[in-house]
Parts: structure tokens; sequence; C-alpha cells
């Protein structure tokens, strides 16, 4: 065999090896077989000064024709393996960082659940979710929800003061003047959030609870749309027809205000321990806006009913989950948080 016939013989068997290059073992051997110190190849052009001249100029440009296409060939093999190779590599250590994590690390507090709840149940029913400071003015923690300077209400509520006219909000009610600043009427709003009050805790009372305030206001309001309200949240939130009873209540910013009770879930109304034997348990306080507190909010008593309530929001969530004292939920014990 001439070298010619040498050279074409290494071009078709090089041809013929590129396609089964995949990986970089592959494209090594592949080198060193055809382009490497020892090819076939290389030891041809190395015969090149043997020949005469004239064979050496044909058989010359056929070993350079032959090379530069093996290599040319052989660069294009090394992006195609190496390229598929990377793109199994990513395909196989894909992140997708949008993805949410499988992992659970903590929960939420039953508080947080069950306002989440009632916020679903409320925007529902038409209601603007609200969020007011829990660093209020006494103006509207009090003085524009009808409290006098000297009001015997305002000691029920022992406030803990901040500076100058700050406190620490007793209740969701100063939320409602804020409202009234905030939208043009009609509206409804619930607020629910953290209340404060400087006293002795037991297992009903703590120095820090929830409340949710609820407020709907509009042209000719009346007690039986308060109460159409209550029993349309109270069944959608413990899933089941509840009845209602209103006994009269006072506060300041309501008139009328009431207690509202909810008939008893555990024996349905003959009495048992739950109820304390009478039937109804007592579940929040509620009444018509007072037109003193419309005027402090800037709307016209003659043209615009109201009316409010203020759901124990601690306490709802200890009915629901059958919790017997409100200072575990502040007690960070994570015994009690895990089991929700
Ligand atoms: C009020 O706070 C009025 N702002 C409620 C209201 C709103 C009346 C709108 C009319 C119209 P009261 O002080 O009763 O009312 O508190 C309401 C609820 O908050 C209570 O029924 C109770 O469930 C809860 N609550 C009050 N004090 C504490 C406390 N120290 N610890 C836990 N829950 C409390």
């Amino acid at each position: 065999m001439d070298l010619i016939e040498q050279l074409e013989a290494v071009r078709g068997s090089a041809r013929a090896s590129l396609r089964g290059l995949a990986t970089e073992a592959d494209l090594e051997r592949f080198h060193q077989e055809f382009l490497g110190k020892k090819s076939a190849l290389t030891e041809a052009m190395k015969s090149l000064g043997t020949l005469s001249p004239e064979e050496r100029r044909t058989a010359g440009s056929k070993a350079h024709e032959v090379r530069t296409e093996i290599e040319a060939a052989f660069a294009e093999a090394k992006n195609r393996t190496r390229g598929a190779a990377l793109e199994a590599r990513l395909a196989a250590e894909r992140i997708d960082a949008m993805r949410p994590s499988t992992e659970t690390r903590g929960r939420l507090h039953p508080i947080t659940r069950i306002t989440r709840e009632l916020e679903d149940l409320f925007s529902f029913m038409g209601f603007t979710i609200l969020d007011g400071p829990e660093v209020e003015t006494d103006a509207n923690n009090f003085g524009k929800l009808n409290f006098s300077d000297d009001h015997p209400a305002r000691d029920m509520q022992d406030t803990i003061w901040t500076t100058g006219d700050a406190l620490l909000r007793t209740h969701t009610s100063s939320v409602q003047v804020r409202a009234m600043q905030l939208f043009e009427p009609p509206f409804r709003m619930v607020a629910p959030g953290r209340c404060f009050r400087f006293e002795e805790t037991d297992a009903s009372h703590e120095n820090t609870f929830y409340q949710a305030e609820g407020m709907m206001v509009d042209r000719g309001l009346s007690v039986a749309n308060l109460i159409h309200v209550m029993k349309t949240f109270l069944s959608s939130f413990f899933e089941r027809d509840v009845n209602v009873r209103l006994r009269p209540g006072y506060f300041p910013f309501v008139e009328p205000g009431f207690e509202l009770d909810i008939q008893c879930l555990v024996c349905g109304g003959p009495g048992c321990p739950v109820c304390k034997h009478s039937g109804w348990v007592e579940l929040l306080p509620c009444g018509m806006v007072h037109p003193g507190v419309l005027s402090a909010g800037g709307l016209d008593p003659a043209e615009w009913t109201g009316f409010a309530f203020g759901l124990g929001l601690s306490r709802l969530v200890m009915m629901r989950y059958g919790i017997e004292d409100i200072r575990h939920f502040l007690s960070g014990n994570l015994r009690f948080l895990e089991q929700f």
C-alpha cells in the first residue's frame, strides 16, 4: 500500500471511529489513535522525507488534508460530547429555587392559624382586613370611642402607658376610629391583632392577648344585621348551625351594647360543665356604633349607622382546640406548640 492509500485508510477508519465517541475516555483514545505522536498519520508524515520531491508534494498535501479533516472532526466531536455531558449534569443537578421546601421547619402558631381562617371567612363576606398599630394614641384607644376623661369605663381597662399620650392598645376597637378615617362609607372591616392590659394573669387572662375587631358602616343597619353577620361567621367557623343570644352589655362606644352568647356546642343546650350548666357560652361583646363615635370618626350619624364587635381571639382559639390555659400561647413551650 503506498502512502496515499495509507492516508485514505486512516481517514476512513477515523471517520468510522468518530461516530462512536460519547465520553471523555473515547475522545482521549481517538486522539491518541489518530492524532497522537505514535498515530499512523504522524508516522506517515514522518516518512514523507523518504519520498521523491514529486511524490512528497502529492503525499504531503494529502497528509495535510487528512490531518485537517480529522482535527476539525475531533474538535466538533469534543464540543458535542462535552456539551451533552454538561446538559446531562445540569439536568441531574437541577435546582428549582421557587419550589416550596419539603422540609418542615417549625409550624404555624395556633393563633396564626385561626387568624388566617377568620380572615378568610370575613373576606368571603366582603370584609376588608385591616391592621392597626399596637402602640396607639389615647384618643384612638379611648377618647374618640366615647370614653370621657373621668368615665368609669376607663378604669375597666388597666392600661400599659408608654410615653406622652401613647399606650399599648387595650383593645382592637382603636381600629374602628382608623377605619372611619380611612374609608368612605359604606364599608366593612375586620382587624385582628394583639392587645395589652396590665393585669393579673390566670387561666383565661393574659397581659398580651389577641382580639379581632369587626365593624360595618352603612345606611339603615340594625341589630338584625349584626346578628345575621355573627351567626353566619360563627356557623362557618364552627362548621355547624350555631344559635346565638344577646344580653345587654355596657361599652361607651356602642348603643345599645350587648354580650353575645352561643348555645353550648358541647351539650347543645341542656347544660354541661363547659357551659357551667347554663346551656350558653359567653363569646363576644358587640353593639350598634354610638352616634358620638360616628361623629368623632367624621361621619354624620343622621346618615350613617354601624355595628361593631370585639371577638376575644385567644379565647376562641382555646375553644377550638380545647386549650385549658391561655398562658400556654406565649410560653414558648415546644411540647405545647408541636401538638398543632
Ligand atoms: C372590649 O375589649 C371591647 N373593645 C369589645 C367590643 C368591641 C365591644 C366592639 C363592643 C363593640 P372586653 O374588654 O370585654 O371588650 O374584651 C373583649 C374580649 O377580649 C373578651 O370577651 C375576652 O375574650 C378578650 N379579653 C379581654 N381581656 C383579656 C385578657 N386579659 N386575656 C385574654 N382575653 C381577654
